[in-house]
């Protein structure tokens, strides 16, 4: 009773001191009336001194209080709330869930896309099945990196995938996983009759991925871990209509294979659709590497470069403008026709759907993504001692701290580079508002060691990266300082 007082009072215990001395004063006042006018100046200021330092202490008291009956109910191990607070609670558990659904299993809509247009649906199905083309079989799918989460799945069924009963070359049997919900980020919609009727993707297509347990591929799901096999290139060039891709873009169909042929696994271009930009001046494909999507709570600015703006903006870019949801979205930088002539002819830059299935869930989607811990890195998977050494280099002589702050490993404020600071070239960097890198958080990097580091994958290890910097910053590190600091990395 005594901490659901102290707990539901804290709002006003804020203004204690206003309230009290109204209180405490009137009462004050009433018993000191008959002798203040024999008092003089100076007794009347002590007293009113005195009155001042009571008032303080009873405050400082009731603080006290509250504080620790808020440790007493959390140390007690059961969590008495109630009024605002429960609702506060409550709230927080229904978001956390509600998130999880939708970066799961979410599409906006996306289907009209994904199936009406490009009929990426009909090449799952293959000619078999009403189809078209071979179809995709569960080992096709695994091949273009695509994850099946074990946990889906009925006992009978992996029992039967165990005893090898179950055929992986078979696209029907494609269908049937994607009707269990098993594919991530793949979500079907059924015919009476079985047929698939249409697919949408979600965002676990790209930033989920499964540990394996079961076999290459299948496992339990982890959300937030990027999927560094995923072919997307690969996966849309399955489509058997890509007309309204070559349309955006404003190439023929061949130019738009060779640009998703170029991508390969693990990366995908989310600025392609702004400025239809496929290869870098080298001649290299301007993808990028899917980022991790955990331990993004507290890091202001989002993706490998730097001022689209926060989660949130993100996630409603990608809902409306990549997975081409149906939604609301507004930003005018899009209108800027020399920087992002696609996105201006377009009109990306105020769109507006006839229905809007994004908006109502970009709330618990960002609240789910914040929930996201980044993972911890298996024991035994680096050196200790190294480790902790190359901690002290990481703060110190090596200077990386000074950008990527630790706990959270980059900048609180606006935390973006030139492409000058880092020492890399600017061409990514200027395909964003900034034109700038955002100095990307370095907790769970054990987590995406495949496709390499920085926005491009151009560094194949975290030792080439330490030589980055090293070199360009004129570290001076030994080789023995180069493997600590790379230990510590591992241990993020
Ligand atoms: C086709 C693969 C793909 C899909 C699907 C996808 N993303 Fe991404 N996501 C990426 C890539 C690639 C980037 C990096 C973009 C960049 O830097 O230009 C990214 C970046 C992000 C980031 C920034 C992470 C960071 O490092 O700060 C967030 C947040 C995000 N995506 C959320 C989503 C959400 C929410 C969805 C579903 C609505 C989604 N993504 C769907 C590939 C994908
Ligand atoms: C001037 C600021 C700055 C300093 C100093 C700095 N970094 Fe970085 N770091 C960045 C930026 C910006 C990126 C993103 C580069 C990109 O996206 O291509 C980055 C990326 C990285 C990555 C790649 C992360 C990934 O997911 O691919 C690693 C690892 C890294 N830094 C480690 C270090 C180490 C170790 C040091 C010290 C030797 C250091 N950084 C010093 C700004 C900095």
């Amino acid at each position: 009773m005594n901490k659901e007082t102290g707990r539901a009072n804290t709002p006003s215990q804020e203004q204690a001191p206003a309230h009290s001395v109204t209180a405490e004063g009137g009462r004050t006042d009433c018993g000191t009336n008959a002798f203040t006018v024999k008092l003089s100046v100076n007794h009347i200021k002590v007293i009113t001194l005195l009155v001042f330092i009571a008032l303080g202490l009873l405050y400082v008291a009731g603080l006290v209080r509250a504080q620790s009956d808020r440790g007493g109910s959390r140390a007690g191990g059961t969590p008495t709330v109630s009024g605002f607070d429960s609702r506060i609670d409550g709230n927080a558990q229904q978001m956390l869930e509600q998130g999880r659904q939708i970066f799961r299993f979410e599409t906006f809509g996306d289907e009209a896309y994904w199936s009406d247009k490009l009929k990426l649906h009909r090449a799952i199905e293959g000619a078999k099945l009403g189809g078209v083309g071979a179809g995709v079989s569960p080992k096709a799918a695994l091949a273009v990196g695509l994850k099946v989460d074990m946990d889906a799945l009925p006992a009978d069924l992996v029992e039967k995938i165990k005893r090898g009963e179950v055929n992986l070359d078979d696209p029907a049997t494609t269908l049937a996983l994607i009707k269990l919900n098993a594919v991530l980020g793949v979500k079907g919609t059924f015919n009476a009759d079985g047929s698939l009727k249409a697919v949408g993707l979600s965002c676990a297509v790209c930033h989920s991925t499964v540990d394996d347990a079961f076999m290459p591929g299948i496992g339990h799901r982890l959300d937030g871990w990027p999927n560094r096999d995923l072919n997307v290139g690969q996966v849309i060039s399955l489509a058997p209509d890509t007309s309204a891709l070559t349309q955006l873009l404003g190439v023929d169909e061949a130019t738009l294979k060779k640009v998703l042929a170029s991508w390969g696994p693990g990366k995908f271009d989310a600025e392609l659709n702004l400025d239809g930009k496929a290869f870098r001046p080298d001649g290299k494909p301007a993808a990028t590497l899917i980022p991790p999507a955990f331990g993004m709570a507290g890091v202001n600015n989002h993706t490998w470069t730097g001022g689209w703006g926060t989660v949130t903006y993100w996630n409603a870019y990608v809902a409306n403008l990549e997975l081409q949801g149906q939604g609301t979205f507004f930003d005018e930088r899009f209108n800027d026709a020399k920087k992002y002539p696609i996105a201006a002819k377009a009109g990306f830059g105020n769109k507006r759907s006839g229905t809007d299935m994004a908006t109502a869930k970009l709330a618990a989607l960002q609240f789910y993504q914040l929930a996201i811990p980044p993972p911890t890195p298996p024991a035994g998977s680096f050196d200790g001692a190294a480790a902790a050494r190359g901690e002290a280099l990481f703060r110190g002589k090596a200077t990386c701290a000074q950008c990527h702050v630790p706990p959270l490993f980059t900048e609180p404020g606006w935390n973006t580079h030139k492409p000058s600071d880092i020492g890399i070239d600017d061409f990514q960097a200027n395909r964003s508002p900034d034109k700038t890198y955002r100095t990307a958080p370095l907790r769970g990097l054990f987590a995406h060691m495949k496709g390499g580091f920085y926005h491009d994958g151009r560094f194949a290890t975290l030792l080439d990266v330490v030589n980055h910097y090293n070199s360009f910053k004129k570290l001076n590190l030994t080789e023995q300082e180069k493997n600590d600091l790379v230990e510590y990395l591992k241990s993020l």
